[in-house]
């Protein structure tokens, strides 16, 4: 048997599947607390409260995926400097734009490491830290990302870390490592932080062994939580992947590196040597819940409305942007509803248009893969917000390409338990296991008012933020 951990920002989440098959035969799972800013040592708990009871019973391997770009420094002792600052905390915004200055603009980025910088990346919150925590900056010695530490967690048990590590896919959404050269760029982190003497995590290969537990497991290198998506997804040439979790992202695995300059596309790689362009939203599953609170209803009273609505929401629009947004970047803008007349301000045209909003964000990612030289021949529809009939049916119209819904389950979990077979294996190629089934196959669905309503969010957000997509 082996496990994958998704250690997600929500909650600690664990698959022990069959080694062989990728058959699941046990889950466990625990929250994480709500917040941007964390302590480590929850995620560790979580995670013992996620496989307690004896969930890895004969598990001979194991690996995390993790949630990107979190920001953990370690002193030299070892002991955590202050709580992590995650992907989602959007404090860094301003610091991400001197960096792209100092650096000469954004193409130099994207040139040089194929990330242009925004709150989400480590290296922006390292400035931050510079800038506003000189202190803490001086006191630490390690900086590492959630799935390393908790990586090296498994792998000391309660003694001292020997070993950092971490794996391509998540060194590569730190804003300090190339994805192309595969190196660390030391240039990027003293330019951030003004130190050259900052210990990194080593970036072991895809399926190399990190070392083996106290309980005798081997540890695989693990993986940033999307990479894991990938594999766990099984993803072929001309799959895109769009997941609607906590962060919005749509991504593919893709055989060369990208380089795009504004910023939209992530030049991440994968979990499997190759690359694993991005793009991400800050706004997904959670703008449902906020629009079905607003209506003071549930999510699948959010649902029923949505579905009662004619496409277009009788004319109301919604930028979703509850929690600031990275992609377009307006870490400080506020969500807009707008269109709004007597005649058209219906519980069923708002719940309309929260779902057609928060979709309409992602699938300009889908685009700006296309843009990319991604071939986009089918989408994958994965994550929470899945489970709502009105986000499926939406999205068909809203893709423009054959659609397909997964089975729901836990891809990023799924993707970490395959990295451990394939380590377990010592194989040179990742296991094959059994295709991911499909509950929802649907061919593009054409309809007239789509393009107007894509025009009419267009034109909102040129018009309220000055961006064109
Ligand atoms: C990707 C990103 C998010 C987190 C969420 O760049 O920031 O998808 O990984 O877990």
């Amino acid at each position: 048997l082996v496990a994958g951990i998704d250690s997600s920002t929500q909650a600690c989440k664990v698959m022990v599947c069959d080694a062989r098959t990728g058959e699941v035969v046990r889950t466990g799972r625990a929250a994480h607390p709500d917040g941007t800013e964390v302590h480590p040592d929850h995620w560790w708990t979580a995670l013992q409260e996620a496989t307690s009871g004896g969930l890895l019973e004969g598990v001979s391997a194991i690996s995390v995926a993790g949630q990107q770009h979190g920001m953990v420094c370690l002193d030299e002792d070892q002991r955590v400097v202050r709580p992590a600052l995650l992907w989602n905390d959007t404090r860094s915004a301003p610091d991400a734009l001197d960096l792209i200055d100092e650096l000469g603009g954004a193409q130099a980025w994207a040139e040089a490491i194929g990330v242009v910088p925004v709150a989400a990346i480590t290296v922006t919150k390292l400035r931050w830290l510079a800038r506003n925590e000189p202190d803490h900056l001086a006191r630490t010695r390690t900086v590492v990302l959630p799935h390393d530490w908790l990586t090296s967690r498994l792998l000391a048990g309660d003694g001292p870390v020997q070993r950092w590590v971490t794996d391509r896919s998540d060194a590569s959404g730190t804003g300090y490592f190339s994805a192309t050269t595969d190196t660390y760029r030391d240039d990027l982190l003293r330019l951030a932080t003004g130190r050259g003497d900052l210990e990194l995590p080593e970036v072991l290969g895809p399926a190399t062994a990190a070392g083996r537990s106290p309980a005798g497991r081997m540890v695989g290198p693990g993986a940033g939580d999307n990479a894991a998506a990938a594999l766990g997804l099984g993803l072929r040439g001309g799959d895109v992947a769009v997941s609607l979790g906590t962060s919005g992202t749509a991504f593919a695995s893709h055989p060369r590196p990208t380089q795009d300059p504004t910023g939209e596309v992530a030049g991440f790689a994968d979990a499997a040597g190759g690359h694993l362009p991005l793009m991400c939203t800050l706004n997904a599953a959670r703008v449902l819940g906020a629009g079905a609170a607003a209506l003071g209803t549930d999510l699948a009273g959010l649902e029923r409305l949505a579905l009662e609505a004619e496409p277009g929401a009788g004319g109301l629009t919604l930028l979703p942007y509850l929690d600031g947004e990275r992609t377009p970047n307006l870490p400080t803008a506020t969500g807009t509803l707008s269109g709004m007349t007597r005649n058209n301000l219906t519980p069923a045209n708002v719940a309309r248009a929260f779902v057609e909003g928060m979709l309409l964000n992602v699938a300009a990612g889908v685009d700006a893969l296309r843009r990319e030289g991604v071939d986009v021949e089918r989408v994958l529809l994965i994550g929470g917000a899945t489970g709502s009939a009105a986000v499926r049916e939406i999205a068909a119209t809203f893709i423009g390409v054959p659609l397909v819904v997964p089975a729901p389950g836990e891809y990023v979990a799924r993707g970490a338990a395959r990295q451990a077979a394939w380590v377990l294996s010592g194989e040179d190629t990742c296991p094959e296991w059994a295709a991911v089934e499909l509950v929802v196959g649907a061919e593009p669905v054409v309809d007239p008012l789509v393009e107007e309503v894509k025009g009419r969010y267009a034109e909102l957000l040129a018009t309220m933020h000055g961006v064109r997509q």
